[in-house]
Formats: structure tokens, C-alpha cells, sequence
């Protein structure tokens, strides 16, 4: 029985990406740890967590990769990108800004990556619905003409986080 817990299907590489503070940092340590902190520091340079899971009885194991947003601090670039097959663009839904440079990083991205890397736009901090500043209909046409799969998700209270990063799996299977 342990053998067959161990056998690892596939491996795939997802990459975070979007602007600094938009939670990239955040949506990995809910994700892979089920752990969040409001006193998350800017990433310097790139880390990466692992979580397997069970997709159509097969086992996954996910190598999510996150880089820092400020330039700076980035990754280089090729790197990060090279050998991806997902991605998560996170925006932060009450920084309009971020919503808007999520055209840049979507070119930065199809100029690194595989033509057929399944792309999931993420909408996060769906819990400050308060101080929003994004429509969900508008990031959601957004998605459609670019042929994005979209989420609102919250690292802080849980919501779609799972969902956000499964779809990207199970459409990456
Ligand atoms: P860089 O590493 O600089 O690119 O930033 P990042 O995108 O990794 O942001 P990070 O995850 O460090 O989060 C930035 C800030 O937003 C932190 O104070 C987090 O606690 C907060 N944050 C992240 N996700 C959420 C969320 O879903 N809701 C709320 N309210 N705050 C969040
Ligand atoms: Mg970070």
C-alpha cells in the first residue's frame, strides 16, 4: 500500500505570477500548507512549494513556483518560466492598477512559455469585496477574450483557492 501512496504520476510546473502584494506568496502557503500571514514579506528572488494531489485517481504532484512582483527582486526570467504548464495571473481585486498590468505579465508570459500553457486569471482578496475596484464581470470578459479560466479566490478566508489551482491541474491532465 505505501508503495503504491508514493508513486507520483506526474509532475507539473505552475508558475505565480502579477504585480507585488496582489498575494501570490499567499494563495502558495494556503495552498501547499493551508497557512496564511498578513505580515507577508515581498518575495526576493524565487521559491517554490510542492503539494500532491488526486486527479481522476492519478497522482499529481505540483511544483508551484512564485517569483517576487517588483522587479528588482525577480527571477530570472527564462528560468521561471521554462518548462511551466500552468499559470496562475494574479491580480489584487482592490488595486485597480494590478488588474491592469495583467496585460503586460500576459505578454511576458506568452513570449517565455508553451503556446498551450493553461492560463488561470486570479482575481484575489474577494474578501475586501468592500474596497473592490475590479468588476467580476469585467476581469471575467477579460479571461473570455483571451481565453483565460477565471477565479475570485481569498488566501485569507480560503475561497476558491483549492478550486483555482485543481482546475489548472486537472485541465493541465
Ligand atoms: P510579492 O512577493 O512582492 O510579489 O507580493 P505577493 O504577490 O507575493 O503578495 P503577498 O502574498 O506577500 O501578500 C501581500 C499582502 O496582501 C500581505 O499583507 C498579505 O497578507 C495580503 N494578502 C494576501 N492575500 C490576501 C487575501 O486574500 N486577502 C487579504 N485581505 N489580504 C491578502
Ligand atoms: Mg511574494
Amino acid at each position: 500500500y505505501g508503495e503504491y501512496e508514493n508513486t507520483i504520476d506526474y509532475v507539473f510546473k505552475i508558475v505565480l505570477i502579477g504585480d507585488s502584494a496582489v498575494g501570490k506568496s499567499q494563495l502558495l502557503a494556503r495552498f501547499s500548507r493551508n497557512e496564511f500571514c498578513l505580515e507577508s514579506k515581498a518575495t526576493i528572488g524565487v521559491e517554490f512549494q510542492t503539494r500532491t494531489v488526486t486527479v481522476d485517481h492519478k497522482t499529481i504532484k505540483a511544483q508551484i513556483w512564485d517569483t517576487a512582483g517588483q522587479e528588482r527582486y525577480r527571477a530570472v526570467t527564462a528560468a521561471y518560466y521554462r518548462g511551466a504548464v500552468g499559470a496562475m495571473l494574479v491580480y489584487d481585486i482592490t488595486k485597480r492598477v494590478s488588474f491592469e498590468h495583467t496585460q503586460r505579465w500576459l505578454e511576458e508570459l506568452k513570449s517565455h512559455s508553451d503556446t498551450n500553457i493553461t492560463i488561470m486569471l486570479v482575481g484575489n482578496k474577494s474578501d475586501l469585496s468592500n474596497l473592490r475596484q475590479v468588476l467580476t464581470e469585467e476581469a471575467k470578459e477579460f479571461a473570455e477574450k483571451h481565453g483565460l479560466f477565471f477565479l475570485e479566490t481569498s488566501a485569507l478566508d480560503s475561497t476558491n483557492v483549492e478550486s483555482a489551482f485543481l482546475s489548472v491541474l486537472s485541465e493541465v491532465y
